[in-house]
């Protein structure tokens, strides 16, 4: 089977919204979400191609990451740590990769996708949506 390639773009210089530790965390230096990044790259499976991005304007609820393919909807998901989370994205971003239109049934979702998704936007070639 021919595995579709979908991108997960991955802002590195989030904090995270929820510190595992606020008082040590304060400086969060390196920054979460390039922490994040880091653990998205050595656990990507074939078919997920890991693009670190500054900023994907969702600071206040970081960590942060982006899920699009063409002609599939993209998706922005946030609140997300790198020591909670790592396992979630990757079965959430494998899910997507393999969906049609890079639709996802709710149900099969990963939890933390289902109540944390930012955003979602239609794919460019969409005409009416
Ligand atoms: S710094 Fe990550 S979304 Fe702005």
């Amino acid at each position: 089977m021919t595995l579709c390639t979908a991108e997960l773009l991955v802002c590195t210089t989030c904090r995270s919204a929820i510190p595992a530790n606020p008082l040590a965390d304060q400086k969060q230096d390196p920054r979460p979400g390039a922490v994040l990044a880091a653990g998205l790259q050595q656990a990507a499976p074939d078919g997920l191609r890991i693009i670190p991005v500054e900023c994907l304007s969702n600071c206040s609820r970081g960590c942060t990451i982006a899920l699009r393919k063409p002609g599939a909807w993209t998706y922005v998901y946030g609140n997300l740590t790198p020591e909670a989370h790592l396992p979630a994205i990757i079965e959430g971003a494998q899910k997507y990769r393999d969906a049609e239109g890079g639709l996802v049934p709710w149900r099969e979702r990963p939890e933390h996708f289902r109540k944390n998704c930012i955003a979602r936007i239609p794919p460019l070639e969409a005409p009416n949506v």
